[in-house]
């Protein structure tokens, strides 16, 4: 059967490379954008765009119908640091996006759904290290909150309805095509800008802050590899912890001065230490490796390489 698919929030972080991985696998007329701005004139370009908002169930039934859509990809969301500015209109968007989403796929108005989860389910009183597929989850973040609920119910569409959807818990993504927004992890993507642009950079979390994090080609091959696994082994319904490397801004940094030797950073925490403290520092994702296979191909060294050259092409 031929795909159609539904990027929501395609204009974001993951969104707009999303979108073009799946133009290139699927064909540019079968997967369709969606977002309520214009994104990169690369993902404008590059195929079919739907203005629109994805807490507005209506157009989201009529987008569902007339274009017979057989998967979705749900990645619109207000992320962490944003999210405690304006908690009501995080949860709005956050919860009211998902639960707008599952109640179609309910009704019979796609077959898969990909909704992303984060980190950030996990709170204070999580285990730091490794921390396993299955612990406490008792988050101290909107945001986290939105996302713990959101499991929650991917869970319960899942068991009660029989929707499937499919879930990861994102670390920090660092990418160089789009930069992240309102994150306590958009520090590991600005400081390559600052790198590159400045020679310096001013961090807002202390150095020695470790947390789990992930090249962008590999968050985009694993998120393709859950969506094609086979249903049958797939144990968790929630959301798969994902792991690729964990790393300081003073580990980062290092990394970068290997490339460039006079970059200088300061360090001045605001209230997103805070937030990045009550995160694990690495995660166990043995689960997701079993399940359906994910292996990381990007380590420390090869992100550091692959954006500093990507971004002195494009930048
Ligand atoms: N990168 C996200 C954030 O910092 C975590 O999912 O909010």
């Amino acid at each position: 059967m031929s795909k159609t698919i539904v990027i929501l929030g395609a204009c974001g972080q993951i969104g707009t490379e999303l979108t073009l991985a799946l133009r290139s696998r699927y064909g540019s007329e079968s997967v369709i954008a969606s977002d309520i701005r214009e994104g990169t004139s690369e993902l404008m370009e590059s195929g079919p765009f739907v203005t629109l908002d994805a807490t507005d169930f209506k157009a989201l039934e009529e987008l569902f119908t007339t274009n017979q859509v057989t998967e979705v990809y749900l990645m619109a969301a207000m992320l962490s640091a944003t999210a405690e500015k304006y908690p009501a209109r995080a949860w709005e968007l956050n919860m009211n996006s998902l639960l707008h989403v599952l109640e179609l796929g309910k009704m019979g108005l796609y077959s898969k759904l990909f909704w992303p989860s984060s980190i950030a389910v996990f709170g204070p009183n999580t285990p730091k290290e490794n921390t396993p597929q299955s612990t406490v989850t008792e988050p101290s973040t909107v945001y986290g909150i939105s996302k713990k609920a959101g499991e929650g119910w991917a869970a319960y569409y899942h068991r009660k309805y029989a929707v499937d959807v499919r879930s990861i818990r994102y670390p920090g993504l660092i990418s160089w095509k789009t930069q992240p927004g309102g994150g306590t992890t958009d520090y590991a993507v600005d400081i390559f800008h600052q790198a590159l642009k400045t020679g310096s950079y001013e961090c807002f979390l202390r150095e020695d802050t470790a947390l789990p994090m992930m090249y962008m080609s590999d968050a985009i091959e694993a998120t393709l590899q859950l969506m094609d696994a086979p249903a049958g082994p797939l144990s968790v319904r929630t959301s798969y912890n994902l792991s690729a490397l964990s790393f300081t801004p003073a580990e980062l940094t290092r990394s970068i001065t290997a490339y460039l030797p006079d970059f200088k950073v300061t360090y001045i925490p605001d209230s997103r230490q805070q937030i990045a403290d009550s995160w694990p520092h690495s995660i166990d994702d043995s689960q997701a490796r079993k399940d359906w296979g994910w292996e990381h191909r990007y380590d420390l060294e090869k992100l550091t390489g692959e954006m500093l050259r990507n971004l002195r092409k494009n930048g």
